[in-house]
């Protein structure tokens, strides 16, 4: 039997400007719709070293889906169902943080949900009980601390610490609506944590945010955010999450 055979895989979720990983050593490519719906594009099944790993684009590729309208339910359903139990969601961020500035890559620990209006559980409808997970810890801790280690020993730039504060998008925040954030306790803010992570723990996977700071938080600069700075951070960052990614996953 080979590895990938025995080895169950991992997943990654690609965020905005991680549609495709080039390091992985692709295989197939599968549609898999279940009863939440379709998920955002095809799982890729493919290996990193010997790691198997399935990777799934968030707002599919090309990038078409904004993160309010992303079906996580889908998502992490189809995940599972190819026998994912651990789940790497790499996300977008803004840094409200004093370190947290553009390219730093930071691995939160707590979450604060302020996203509405989305199917945010696999517990409703037709159900024989009613079923009230668990989530005090959000993030995985030896699925965060396998990512710090590896960020550790890279010569890459990260938080090992933070509070995300997940919010609706698509539009990007007011000033007074990070103050608010902060206040909160929130060090970055993301539109497409939530509620990902809380579905993967419905389903009992092992969840961990990778984030990746694009831009600073509204009016944490006197400059309004732009596209183009959001696309310099990534290009300046996203090498070092790849690499984060690699040495964790592929060991
Ligand atoms: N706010 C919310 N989501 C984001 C941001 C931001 O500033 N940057 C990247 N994703």
């Amino acid at each position: 039997m080979n590895p990938s055979e025995q080895t169950p895989p991992v997943g990654i979720i690609g965020g905005t400007g991680l549609t495709t990983l080039k390091d992985l050593a692709i295989e197939r490519e599968q549609a898999t719709p279940n009863q939440w719906g379709e998920p955002s594009d095809k799982l890729v099944f493919g290996s990193l070293g010997k790691q198997p790993v399935i990777f799934l684009a968030r707002h599919g590729n090309p990038h078409r889906i904004p993160p309010h309208q992303v079906n996580y339910r889908a998502n992490i359903q189809a995940l599972y169902d190819a026998g994912v139990r651990t789940v790497v969601g790499v996300n977008a961020v803004g840094g409200i943080h004093s370190e947290m500035g553009p390219a730093q890559v930071v691995v939160p620990d707590q979450l604060i949900d302020y996203t509405w209006g989305r199917a945010s559980t696999f517990f409703e409808g037709d159900l024989e009980h009613v079923t009230h997970i668990d989530f005090t810890h959000p993030y995985d801790d030896s699925a965060r601390e396998q990512l710090i280690a590896a960020a550790r020993e890279l010569d890459v730039s990260f938080s090992d610490f933070g509070v995300y504060g997940a919010t609706q998008g698509p539009r990007l925040e007011t000033a007074a609506e990070i103050r608010r954030l902060e206040r909160d306790g929130c060090d970055l803010v993301g539109m497409t944590g939530m509620p990902e992570a809380v579905l993967a723990a419905e389903l009992g996977m092992r969840y961990v945010c990778l984030g990746l700071v694009v831009n600073w938080a509204a009016g944490k600069t006197e400059d309004i955010i732009t596209m183009a700075e959001i696309e310099e951070a990534i290009n300046q960052g996203m090498s070092g999450v790849k690499q984060i990614l690699e040495q964790s996953v592929a060991g």
